[in-house]
């Protein structure tokens, strides 16, 4: 399946295919859609393996990718406890990884785990590779994800891979002004003094040049 043109790029608009593709059921949304598919897929299985060990052997592949998110949660904690720098990159996924709710919770637990001032990042998707049949991350869900994370209590969120939006810039939480004004990778303007916010003099934690 190719889905090209799910999004208009420059606008970043929806069109219908997003839906198209939701409604392909390609990714579990719900626990419900979950173990349908699961189902589905012990049905496959089974008709070659026993049941339990088909049911065995993607239990151990669940265990793995459960293990990984705690290695993942654990190197997070470790950094964020050093003095080395430390910002999270979320590459939003359509159908994935796009759930407001799992987007909250992610946003809470950095603020718990690791601290309001640890910046996120929010970045869009293209497909490519071995992923080309989800569309690109509508410009809405990276602009949802932003706000649901702020809304959470983080200071610094970002949106990613989308040269041109204000979500790459930096604001000031004290007043809200621009503090690094970025389109793309390049800096327009740097509004802060020995890592303060030249003009309310709200500490913006980096390390600044
Ligand atoms: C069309 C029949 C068929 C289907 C469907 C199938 N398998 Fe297999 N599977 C085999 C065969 C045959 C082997 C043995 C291959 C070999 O030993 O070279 C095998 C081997 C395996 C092995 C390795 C076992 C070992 O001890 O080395 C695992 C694990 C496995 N299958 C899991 C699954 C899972 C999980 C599914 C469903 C997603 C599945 N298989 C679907 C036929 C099938």
């Amino acid at each position: 399946m190719h889905f090209t043109t799910v999004v208009t790029p420059p606008q970043g608009k929806p069109t219908g295919r997003l839906d198209v593709v939701k409604a392909a059921a390609v990714a579990r949304l719900t626990q419900e859609d979950w173990q349908k598919t699961r189902d589905k897929m012990l049905a496959t299985c089974g008709q070659c393996h026993s049941r339990n060990f088909a049911r065995a052997e993607l239990e151990k592949g669940d265990q793995m990718i459960r293990e990984t998110d705690r290695l993942m949660a654990e190197a997070i904690r470790t950094v964020a406890k050093s003095k080395v720098w430390l910002e999270i990159v979320y590459l939003v996924i359509p159908t994935l990884n796009d759930r407001m709710d799992l987007i909250r919770e992610m946003a809470k637990w950095v603020r718990g785990e690791a601290g309001e001032h640890v910046p996120v990042h929010f970045s869009r998707f293209n497909p490519m590779y071995l992923v080309k049949n989800l569309p690109p991350t509508p410009l809405s869900t990276l602009e949802s994800a932003r706000r649901t994370a702020l809304e959470e209590g983080l200071r610094f969120v970002y949106v990613g891979n989308v040269p041109g939006h204000g979500g790459e810039s930096t604001y000031c939480p004290g007043c809200g002004g621009v503090a690094v004004g970025r389109v793309g990778y390049s800096v327009e303007s740097v509004r802060i003094k020995k890592g303060k916010c030249e003009k309310c003099g709200t500490p913006i934690p980096g390390i600044w040049a």
